[in-house]
């Protein structure tokens, strides 16, 4: 099923799903408010709609009635940090290109945009970028209507009134501060922190996470459902291939990530190369290991660390084969 209130974005994904020959998708016109009209669903993602809301508490509501009790729900809204200035910005615009009419105010938008001194935090905010280059983009972070943005403990305290839980944040590394953190004593005290608030702290230290991809389940549910690295799940690399992925790992066992204005280098184990070139989202855990040959203590250890580093950029996924 697919769910929004604006019969444009349902012609784009109409013509997206056209495009790539789905034809299982039933379109709905409406508001996720309802969305517990259209049945009760295994999961639910929801990209980018909920900080818009005039009542986003009312929306989380909405779509935890909406789910199955053993479901899970995949959620996109923006972070606080890494939006600095952008509000700032909205801010000025309502001020002087109030309510005109849109290519006026974009006009404007621009005039500011390139009247924005070297001290003005949306200029120093090197998370962001598209808006410099299209109108659209422009548009969408500082004229839109309505839209508000979410610290961790925040977006916690919103699934928490929902009656749901956050079991994962994507990229995971860069809601763990040991990705950034190296002073032991520091990681000692960090280490006795919860999972929640290890989170909320490294969005304050990092200070440029622009959005918050969060997976949750019913916050009743007991069972652990973050997919593991056993011998049976067949690991999956998006958007690369595992032989070109080995072929990027530098002389010093590392590869180079980016994103939101920040470069890093994710170190891999020494087997990371003959692994990589056997992932191709069917081999299992357990035939990587068989073709490879290596000694089952040394592999599975060696996995973990190499599953740990491109899943934390959310870079390798498990299937389930069967
Ligand atoms: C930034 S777009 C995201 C679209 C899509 N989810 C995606 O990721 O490409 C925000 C969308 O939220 C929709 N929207 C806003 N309020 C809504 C509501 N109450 N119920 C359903 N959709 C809503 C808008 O029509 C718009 O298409």
């Amino acid at each position: 099923h697919y769910l929004d209130l604006s019969a444009a974005s349902r012609a784009i994904a109409e013509e997206r799903a056209r495009a790539r020959r789905l034809t299982n998708i039933e379109f709905h016109t409406g508001s996720l408010l309802d969305a517990g009209d259209q049945g009760a669903f295994d999961y639910i993602d929801c990209c980018g709609v909920l900080h818009h809301l005039p009542d986003p508490s009312a929306g989380f509501r909405a779509l935890a009635g909406a789910l199955k009790p053993d479901g899970g729900m995949g959620l996109m809204v923006y972070g606080e940090l890494g939006r600095t200035g952008v509000y700032h910005a909205q801010e000025m615009l309502r001020m002087v290109a109030g309510d005109g009419p849109n290519a006026e105010r974009v006009g404007m938008a621009r005039k500011l945009v390139e009247s924005l001194p070297a001290t003005n935090w949306l200029r120093r905010n090197q998370a962001i970028g598209d808006y410099k280059r299209e109108d659209a983009a422009l548009f969408d972070l500082l004229l839109h209507s309505r839209d508000r943005a979410y610290r961790v403990p925040e977006l916690t305290a919103e699934l928490d009134q929902a009656g749901l839980r956050p079991v994962a944040f994507i990229e995971p590394a860069l809601y763990d501060p040991d990705t950034f953190v190296r002073d032991p004593e520091l990681r000692r005290r960090l280490a006795s922190l919860s999972w929640l608030d290890r989170c909320a702290f490294a969005e304050l230290l990092s200070g440029n996470l622009r959005k918050h991809t969060v997976y949750c389940v019913a916050a009743a549910r007991v069972a652990d459902t973050v997919a593991k690295p056993t011998d049976k799940a067949a690991p999956v690399l998006k958007d690369i291939e595992g032989p070109v992925l080995a072929g990027a790992i530098g002389p010093d066992g590392s590869i180079k990530v980016s994103g939101d204005g920040m470069e890093m280098g994710i170190r891999l184990p020494p087997m990371a190369p003959a692994i990589l070139r056997q992932v191709d989202g069917k081999r299992t855990i357990g035939e990587i290991r068989a073709a490879i040959g290596a000694g089952e203590e040394d592999f599975r250890r060696q996995f973990a660390a190499l599953y740990n580093a491109l899943n934390g950029m959310n870079l390798m996924l498990l299937r389930y084969p069967g």
